[in-house]
């Protein structure tokens, strides 16, 4: 079997040194690092992570700030809340959990965000900065793919990545980060979606293969080249009757088939979900500490 690549322990290795981090700064500034995170109806899986978001802010002393709109809210109401935190000196990052309800524009909405307070990286113009390879902020899940590599040993410069899925918030911005004339980066980037022709002929070509999907179990064994690093973001919830909560949580590679052809491998859960909370406690302390005029 290939060797499990450990998400949680990494995770928690980044935010025990933010923590150690967090409490210079607080004394030097005088107030701790802020995070804003509004969250509009009841989706449950946006509820389950904006439980894991509150228990790190409390685990690493960010003062964090919630706001549960109602999902027939009103426009107004959430661009006006939008608003406030963007005044808020407290707030150094700003989240907008989506996905939101379908009378509201979420492009729209994110649009709104300061993008000095963007810490989720969705703002045009943070992908913009990103494409240019002047970023200020990179969507969570990207970066914290691309540590998870760089944590793990595996070595991204000269290795084709093969990522499967070109959302604007997991594909395009991973594509465009591994993809940069930087250490860390420098990656041969290929990127397949749905319409793509002849997935399996280009993901056994991959060094290192992403699956960014949402469609669970889709990666096969006989897809991925003998060796290769594969790295699991679906989260799928599946029926599962001998569960409490009647589901469990899956990826998008047949994790069981894959383990045994793959090198290094991510499961899930406990891979590249903890890794997305903690680089947006790491966007966070950048934030606060850009706002405050320190170096990042
Ligand atoms: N671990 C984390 O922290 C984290 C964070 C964000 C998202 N996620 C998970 O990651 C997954 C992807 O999220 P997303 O927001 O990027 O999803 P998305 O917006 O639905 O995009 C999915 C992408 O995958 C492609 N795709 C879907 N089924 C495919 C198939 N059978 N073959 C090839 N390509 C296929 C789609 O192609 P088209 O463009 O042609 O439709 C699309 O580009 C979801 O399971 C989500 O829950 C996890």
């Amino acid at each position: 079997m290939g060797e499990l690549i450990d998400g949680k322990a990494i995770a928690e290795q980044i935010k025990s040194q933010l923590k150690a981090e967090i409490g210079t700064l607080t004394e030097k500034v005088g107030r701790a690092p802020g995070l804003g995170v509004i969250l509009v109806g009841d989706n449950p899986a946006s509820k389950v992570y904006v439980t894991n978001k509150r228990k790190a802010c409390d685990e690493l002393n960010i003062f964090s700030q919630e706001y549960l709109l109602d999902k027939h809210v009103e426009e107004r109401v959430l661009r006006e809340t939008i608003e406030q935190l963007n005044k808020d000196d407290r707030i150094d990052g700003i989240l907008l959990q989506l996905p939101l309800p379908d009378h509201l524009d979420e492009d729209a909405m994110v649009s709104l965000i300061e993008p000095a307070k963007d810490v989720d990286g969705f703002h045009k113009l943070n992908l913009g900065r990103l494409l240019w390879g002047k970023e200020l902020f990179v969507a969570c899940t990207p970066l914290g793919v691309q540590q998870l590599l760089l944590r793990s040993g595996v070595k991204i410069e000269g290795s084709h990545v093969v990522i499967v899925g070109r959302s604007n918030i997991v594909g395009k911005p991973l594509a465009t980060l591994l993809m940069q004339k930087k250490p860390g980066a420098n990656a041969t980037v290929t990127v397949c979606h749905s319409r793509t022709g002849n997935l399996g002929e280009i993901t056994r070509t991959a060094d290192i293969l992403v699956a960014a999907m949402g469609s669970p179990g889709t990666i096969t064994a006989d897809m991925v080249r003998p060796g290769a690093v594969v790295v699991d973001v679906g989260i799928n919830r599946i029926p599962d009757e001998t569960r409490k909560s009647g589901y469990r949580l899956v990826g998008d590679v047949d994790f069981d088939a894959v383990k045994d052809v793959a090198s290094k491998i991510t499961p899930v859960p406990g891979g590249v979900g903890p890794m997305t909370i903690a680089m947006l406690m790491a966007n966070t302390v950048r934030s606060f500490k850009m706002r405050n005029g320190l170096p990042v």
